[in-house]
């Protein structure tokens, strides 16, 4: 494809029971991807083809069969006891307070055999590692050394603005009276947080030329410089998620207004300031032609406007594995074939509380993290040409149409769009380096922009609906050349022109 580093999801030795980020052994690689040795042979093979990979590091939680965390539930007074959150229940034995994990239910489990309760914001098998002890950053900052000795090229930073929990763990205000009440209040980007981060960076990653890029829900615009500033920001680049939500928000329709908003505010905030992640899928995220565009008639059309529309933007574009083959969401038929522990917490806690079977499989066809994760798919073969046996999860069945063998063949295929797309961006310095501008800021339904460099100038103009339209540019801006349009039939160069539904086009324009 042309791509330049490699992200790999977590890989560490785990119970799997949350698609790895349950890790039981920093230092060890999961059975089910083989061995050390693998892993070695991997990072190598991706060096010598100049490329460069990243792991995820999770330092928020570990397992709950990290061996930690064993020690640590075996006794109060075990030297591991205070590596993880334990706190007595309220007198009447209910847990601490009223947070809510993010999978659903609460933040506390109850452990029989000291009588305590720990904390965890994700999963029961994910208990959240005590930062306030600092035996617990020591041991941390060896692990992250270790993998950096190895040679990786860096981390994507996981959940990392949790690992500051708010003091006393006081209950969270529940004006409609629910059980429990969503806690990011108490846990992300908490005050404090700054000391941890400091260290972590000082102790780690800022010894080692490397790439970092946190996740940082819950960061605000505002503080951004702070973790990503060119100068002493903790990270290279920040995921913020802005964004994400505005994914046809507003009565099913995705809502421009608010779309321009988000973007432009992180791509002229950071000018000059730091760097973006662009993204619009991860494996966390519906997959974005089903969710922003549409996955019928208008698949190809329209993944490849959304991918034109954040790919150009100022930073460094991340594509989530089968993005660039327009994969979709997938709807499978009963909740005991899905694998997303998340989605089966919440499946639990909303049917108990009432929540309809055909309401929440809706809702997880739509939402669910599972549409993300089916298996790649490769061919038309059995199982997406992903394994001869039986995957660990189900292939999505319009595989025998979208697969990457199929889309290598098509010279009109996503795949192929995406790798003229990288072509250009790595030849274009005023699209890697240039700054933005968002222009026909009114337009309803066309996403626009410049970029600038030097007194060089480009455009990107998308339309990310399905009905045709016109946009107007200024008279200063006169079009030079056409670089890159996902129709085949373009009309003449002019400044007013005709866009059909998802059409997506990049203009070199005549220098300022
Ligand atoms: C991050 C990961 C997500 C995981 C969670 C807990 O949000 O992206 O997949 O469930 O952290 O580690």
């Amino acid at each position: 494809m042309g791509i330049d580093v490699i992200w790999i999801n977590p890989i560490y030795q785990s119970p799997n029971d949350d698609n790895g980020y349950d890790i039981s052994d920093f230092y060890d690689i999961m059975d089910d991807f083989g061995t050390m040795a693998d892993f070695d042979e991997l990072l190598k093979e991706v060096h010598d083809r100049g490329m460069k990979i990243i792991l995820d590091l999770v330092i928020n939680h570990t397992s709950d069969e990290h061996e930690w965390f064993l020690e640590s539930r075996s006794s109060k007074d075990n030297h591991y006891r205070d590596f993880y959150i334990w706190q007595p229940g309220k007198p009447d034995g209910s847990p601490v307070n009223n947070w809510e994990s993010f999978f659903g239910g609460s933040v506390w489990e109850y452990d029989e055999q000291t009588g305590e309760y720990y904390m965890h914001i994700f999963s029961k098998k994910q208990p959240d590692l005590n930062w306030e002890n600092p035996r617990v950053g020591k041991r941390l900052y060896e692990m992250t050394n270790w993998w950096l000795e190895k040679g990786i090229d860096g981390f994507r930073v996981d959940a990392i603005t949790h690992i500051k929990k708010k003091k006393g763990y006081p209950d969270l205000p529940n004006p409609k009276n629910r059980t429990f009440v969503p806690s990011n209040s108490g846990h992300a980007n908490q005050p404090g947080i700054d000391a941890f981060l400091s260290e972590f960076v000082e102790r780690t990653i800022k010894n080692y030329d490397v790439m970092t890029v946190g996740e940082a829900g819950g960061a605000k615009f505002e503080e951004a410089r702070h973790w990503i500033g060119e100068e002493d920001g903790y990270f290279n680049m920040i995921f913020q998620f802005d964004h994400l939500g505005l994914w046809k928000a507003k009565d099913g329709e995705l809502n421009m207004d608010e779309l321009k908003k988000a973007m432009t505010k992180w791509q002229k905030g950071l000018e000059g300031q730091g760097w973006n992640a662009l993204f619009i899928e991860n494996h966390d995220q519906p997959r974005s032609v089903s969710t922003w565009g549409e996955d019928n008639a208008f698949r190809k059309t329209s993944a490849k406007a959304f991918a034109t529309f954040y790919f150009f933007m100022q930073g460094t574009p991340f594509i989530y594995q089968g993005q660039e083959i327009g994969m979709t969401n997938v709807r499978f038929d009963s909740i005991e074939t899905y694998n997303d522990t998340g989605l089966i917490n919440l499946y639990e806690h909303e049917t108990k509380n009432g929540m309809s079977y055909e309401e929440m499989m809706s809702y997880i066809w739509k939402n669910g993290r599972d549409n993300a994760r089916t298996p790649m798919q490769w061919s038309s073969a059995p199982q997406a040409g992903f394994t001869t046996g039986t995957p660990w999860f189900g292939v999505n069945p319009n595989y025998p149409d979208i697969n990457v063998e199929e889309a290598v063949k098509d010279p009109d295929s996503i795949l192929n769009y995406y790798k003229k797309m990288i072509k250009l961006r790595k030849h274009t310095p005023a699209l890697i380096y240039g700054s933005y501008e968002l222009i026909a800021e009114a337009h309803p339904h066309v996403f626009a922009y410049l970029r600038l460099y030097k007194n060089v100038r480009y455009a990107v103009i998308v339309n990310l609906f399905n009905a045709a339209t016109e946009i107007r540019l200024s008279d200063d801006l006169e079009i030079e050349e056409l670089l890159l349009s996902n129709y085949s039939l373009i009309d003449e160069l002019n400044p007013s022109m005709q866009l059909g539904p998802y059409e997506a086009r990049v203009y070199r324009l005549a220098n300022s």
